[in-house]
């Protein structure tokens, strides 16, 4: 069984763009491989969160990834900050990293451009951290987007620079994981591009129906088709992939043989996605919040995922130590 991880950001509000796009593959995941899941707290450090919020955050992440499915009983689930072997593993990585290559990285670069303020050397070694944590349980796969494939690049580099400095096999180079089927695009309700959290066109799964019929409400659409079977303009074609995701066959083609007949009401269209969305994502929601206010349960889970962690960590960190030549006096 391979072993395969993912690292994940303590900003909570998945909206259905990551459901689709990365959350629902995450969830089959699980079913053939030995999967560690982690949120990545000590790298949400760059960004100085206030004390009380660091908490907070991990605990509404935590809420939402296990109420789509992410299985304890399953997989590894567990904080960063909980393991501290993946600190030691960074201190070890970081001595054959160089400054070099991680300020050519492009995300280190984009950090520079946008908060001069705050260039710390946590965001230096941000793909050291990154590395520790895939290393740590010697992964073989790790799911990436496209703006962290880089990082996955140089953990594989960091990890063949260990193996050949002392002269072992030791780490698996990481390979991204392959969700074998195309990745899903998950438009926005404003006509164009994807949706995502800053782009300010998102539904959260945790949004009140009131709030998710306003939005869908809101979307942008056109002034109708004006010839029989004509192909749909971007924002119209949106709101069809949105239907794809979330209804069932009967309303997509009732909604396309409208359009085609050049009978369409958006507004009908819109009431009708709204609805199906609502269908959707309230189970979600229900299940994200009575998880959040179970601390009981909620905590049970964290102390389990943290002993399989460091069970895992341990084992990798004391035989690091054994090839890098540390030996007990
Ligand atoms: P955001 O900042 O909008 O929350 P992220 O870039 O943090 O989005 O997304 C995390 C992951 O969620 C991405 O790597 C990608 O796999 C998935 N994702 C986000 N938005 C979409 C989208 N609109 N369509 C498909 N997948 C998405
Ligand atoms: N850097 C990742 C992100 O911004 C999160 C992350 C941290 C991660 N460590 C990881 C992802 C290890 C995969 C593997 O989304």
């Amino acid at each position: 069984m391979q072993t395969v991880l993912s690292g994940i950001r303590p900003t909570g509000n998945l909206h259905l763009g990551n459901y689709f796009g990365a959350v629902k593959n995450f969830v089959k995941m699980q079913e053939n491989n030995n999967c560690y899941f982690f949120i990545a707290d000590y790298h949400s450090l760059t960004t100085h969160p206030k004390p009380e919020d660091l908490q907070e955050n991990v605990r509404k992440v935590l809420s939402e990834y296990i109420a789509c499915g992410l299985d304890p009983e399953k997989s590894t689930i567990y904080i960063q900050s909980d393991m501290p072997q993946v600190a030691e593993l960074y201190l070890l990585l970081g001595m054959n990293a160089y400054v070099g290559e991680l300020e050519r990285t492009t995300t280190f670069k984009e950090k520079v451009r946008k908060q001069p303020e705050n260039v710390n050397a946590g965001l230096l070694t941000y793909a050291v951290l990154m590395a520790a944590d895939i290393l740590i349980h010697n992964a073989h796969k790790v799911p990436v987007g496209k703006d962290q494939e880089q990082h996955l690049e140089m953990t594989r580099k960091f990890a063949q620079r260990f193996n050949r400095i002392y002269e072992v096999d030791y780490f698996n180079i990481p390979e991204p994981y392959n969700f074998g089927e195309k990745l899903v695009k998950v438009p926005g309700l404003d006509g164009s591009g994807k949706m995502g959290k800053s782009e300010g066109n998102a539904i959260s799964l945790i949004d009140e129906p009131k709030v998710i019929r306003k939005k869908v409400m809101k979307a942008v659409t056109d002034a109708g088709p004006a010839e029989q079977n004509s192909t749909k303009p971007e924002p119209v074609q949106n709101l069809f992939s949105l239907m794809e995701l979330v209804s069932n066959k009967d309303t997509i083609s009732y909604f396309n043989d409208k359009y085609n007949a050049c009978e369409i009401r958006y507004g009908d269209l819109k009431k009708q996605l709204a609805e199906d969305i609502i269908v959707f994502t309230t189970p979600i929601r229900e299940r994200i919040l009575d998880i959040y206010n179970n601390s009981e349960y909620l905590n049970k889970i964290m102390k389990i995922g943290k002993e399989k962690a460091i069970e895992s960590g341990s084992k990798t960190i004391s035989e690091v130590r054994k090839i890098i030549g540390f030996k007990p006096f």
